[in-house]
C-alpha cells in the first residue's frame, strides 16, 4: 500500500480539523514532516509478522467458547444436524465480518480496530463512543468472562470440582493471578506477549486436534472408560430430529456460536505495528477463521459421537465431560487443563490488543494522556547487560523488544487489568454476556457499514485488499437480524446499551471539544516525567 493515500484521504475528510491531521500523523511512522518532540510511539516499532497477526486473532477466537457454548448451540438447535449449521452459519458470519475487516485495515492501517474506521468513516464521535464503550466495558467485560472460566477450570484440574461448591472466590482470586501474569507478560516487551501468544495458538490447535481423534477413535472402535455413558450418536439416523422451529432459539444458538467465534477483530487493533499490513493482514484472516471453523466442527463432531445429547445440552464444561467419558478421571483433569490454558492464552491477546486500544485512546486524548505513553525504554538490551552470561544474553535478546524491556503501554494495560479485576469482582455473566453481544454487534455493524459508505465515498483510495461486495453486505444483514432479535427479546438490556453509549457523548464534549486547550501540554508534562523516572 501506499501511506500517501491514507494521507489524501484524511486531508479529504478532515480537510480543516487539526486534530484529524494529528491522528494519522501520530499514528503512521512514515510521516514526512512530523515531530513527535521526543515522543516515543509504539508504531514506530513495526515488529509484527504474519504469524504474530496468525496467533493474535486464533488466539482470541479459540477461548472459552468451543468448550463451554456447546450446551447453548445444541439445546436451542434441537438435534446434532442443526447444532453443527448453526456451527457453520456462525463461522461464514465472522468470517464475513473478519473479511471486511480487512479491507478496512489495508485502507487505513493505524492502530485502534474500530475506533479509526468509525472515526475517519463517520466523523470523530463515531470512533469515541465505540472507545468509550470498548475500554470501560467491552476489552475489560469480555477480559473478565474469560479469566473467570480460565480460574474455574484451573480449579476444576489442581484442586478438584468441590473447591468450587465450597466458594466461588477461590476461583475468582485464581482468575486475578492469571489476569496479573498475563498483563505483566505484556508490559515485560511486545515480543514476549507475541511469543506467548503464539505458543498458546500451537498449544490450542493440539488440544483441538486431540480432541478430534479421540473422539474418531472412539467412534470406531467403541473403546472408552466408560461404556455406558458413551453415546451412538453417530449411528443415528436422522440428524436432524426435534430441530427447534423458533426463529428466537436459533438466534440465540447463534449468539452462542458466535461468541465462541468471536476476537476476529483482534488483529485489527495492532495493524500500526504489522510489518506489512496491506498483504498480512488478509492473509491472516483466511488462513485462521477456515483453521478455526474447520477445527470447531471437527471438535464438535467429537462430541456428538462420544456424548450422548442430553450431556452435551445439561453441561456447560463439554469438554470436561467428554475427557471423563473417554479416559476417565485423567481425561477430565488432563482436559481441564487444556481449557484453562486455551483461556489464558485468549487473555493474552485480548490483553496485548486492549492494551494497545486503551493506549491510542490516551494518544487522542480521550482519556488523560498518561495512559497514552510507552513505559520506558532501556537502550539496547545487549550494551545494558555487560557483565551478563552468554545463556542471560540469549535469553535477553530472546524476550526483550529492540527497544529494550517495558516499551510496551503499561498504563493502559494497568488500567486495563484495573477494570477487568472489577468485572471479575462483581462478575454477573448474563448481564455482562448480554450487552457484550449487543453493543459489540452494534459496532461491528456500524464499522461494516462503514466500509460500504467508504466504497461510494472514496472510490479511488488504495486498498491494497478488497473484499467482495457482497460479503460485508451478507454480515451486515445477519447482524441486524440478530441486533432486532436481542432488542425485541431483552428489550430493557438493549435500551441499557444505548443508554450507556450515550453517556459518551457529553463525555466527548468533554474531552475533545476542549482540544488545544493544553492537552499537548501535558502530555508534554507526563511524558517528561516518566522518562526521567525509567532513566533513573
Ligand atoms: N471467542 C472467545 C472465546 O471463545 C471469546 C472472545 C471474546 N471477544 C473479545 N473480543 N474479547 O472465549
Amino acid at each position: 500500500y501506499s501511506v500517501s493515500s491514507a494521507f489524501d484521504f484524511n486531508s479529504a475528510l478532515f480537510p480543516l480539523s487539526a486534530s484529524g491531521a494529528g491522528y494519522t500523523a501520530l499514528g503512521t511512522p512514515s510521516t514526512p514532516n512530523f515531530d513527535l518532540g521526543g515522543q516515543q510511539s509504539l508504531e514506530k516499532n513495526k515488529s509484527l509478522t504474519f504469524l504474530n497477526g496468525l496467533s493474535l486473532v486464533i488466539g482470541l477466537i479459540i477461548g472459552s467458547g468451543i468448550f463451554s457454548s456447546p450446551a447453548s448451540v445444541n439445546s436451542n438447535a434441537g438435534s446434532p444436524g442443526a447444532a453443527l449449521i448453526v456451527w457453520v452459519v456462525s463461522g461464514i458470519l465472522a468470517w464475513t465480518g473478519a473479511a471486511s475487516y480487512a479491507e478496512l485495515g489495508g485502507a487505513i492501517p493505524l492502530n485502534g480496530g474500530a475506533q479509526v474506521y468509525l472515526s475517519k468513516i463517520f466523523g470523530e464521535w463515531a470512533g469515541f463512543l465505540f472507545t468509550w464503550c470498548a475500554v470501560t466495558v467491552l476489552k475489560p467485560g469480555s477480559a473478565a468472562i474469560i479469566a473467570i472460566i480460565f480460574g474455574e477450570y484451573m480449579v476444576r484440574a489442581v484442586i478438584g470440582a468441590d473447591a468450587l461448591d465450597a466458594s466461588p472466590w477461590i476461583n475468582k482470586a485464581v482468575a486475578m493471578l492469571g489476569l496479573l501474569l498475563v498483563t505483566g507478560l505484556n508490559c515485560v516487551s511486545t515480543r514476549l506477549g507475541t511469543r506467548s501468544a503464539d505458543l498458546f495458538m500451537f498449544l490450542k490447535f493440539i488440544g483441538l486436534l486431540a480432541i478430534t481423534i479421540l473422539g474418531i477413535v472412539v467412534a470406531v472402535t467403541g473403546f472408552s472408560a466408560n461404556k455406558a455413558a458413551l453415546s451412538s450418536a453417530w449411528r443415528h439416523t436422522n440428524w436432524f430430529e426435534g430441530t427447534s422451529t423458533s426463529t428466537s432459539q436459533w438466534a440465540v444458538a447463534l449468539y452462542a456460536g458466535l461468541w465462541a467465534y468471536d476476537g476476529w477483530d483482534n488483529t485489527n487493533y495492532v495493524v500500526g505495528e504489522m510489518i506489512n499490513p496491506g498483504r498480512d493482514l488478509p492473509r491472516t484472516i483466511h488462513s485462521s477463521l477456515p483453521l478455526v471453523i474447520l477445527a470447531y466442527i471437527l471438535a464438535n463432531l467429537s462430541y456428538i459421537f462420544v456424548l450422548p445429547a442430553d450431556v452435551i445440552n445439561a453441561s456447560d464444561t463439554v469438554a470436561v465431560a467428554f475427557g471423563q467419558v473417554v479416559l476417565g478421571r485423567l481425561g477430565s483433569l488432563i482436559l481441564a487443563l487444556v481449557v484453562s490454558g486455551s483461556c489464558f492464552g485468549a487473555l493474552n491477546a485480548t490483553t496485548f490488543t486492549a492494551g494497545r486500544l486503551i493506549y491510542s485512546a490516551g494518544k487522542e486524548g480521550y482519556i488523560p494522556s498518561l495512559f497514552g505513553t510507552i513505559g520506558m525504554s532501556r537502550g539496547n538490551p545487549q550494551m545494558r547487560l555487560p557483565r551478563r552470561s552468554a545463556r542471560a544474553k540469549h535469553l535477553t535478546r530472546f524476550i526483550a523488544d529492540e527497544q529494550g524491556f517495558f516499551y510496551t503501554p503499561i498504563f493502559a494495560m494497568a488500567l486495563n487489568a484495573g477494570l477487568t479485576a472489577i468485572y471479575i469482582i462483581i462478575g454477573d455473566f448474563t448481564t455482562l454476556t448480554t450487552f457484550y453481544g449487543v453493543a459489540s454487534y452494534l459496532f461491528y455493524f456500524a464499522a461494516v457499514v462503514g466500509l460500504i459508505v467508504l466504497r461510494v465515498k472514496e472510490p479511488e483510495l488504495e486498498r491494497p485488499y478488497k473484499c467482495w461486495i457482497v460479503t460485508p453486505i451478507i454480515f451486515c444483514c445477519v447482524s441486524l437480524f440478530l441486533l432486532s432479535r436481542a432488542i425485541f427479546a431483552k428489550p430493557l438490556q438493549a435500551l441499557g446499551v444505548v443508554a450507556f453509549i450515550a453517556v459518551g457523548v457529553p463525555l466527548f464534549w468533554w474531552r475533545v471539544g476542549s482540544r488545544g486547550r493544553g492537552r499537548g501540554k501535558s502530555e508534554e508534562r507526563s511524558w517528561k516525567f516518566w522518562r526521567r523516572w525509567g532513566r533513573g
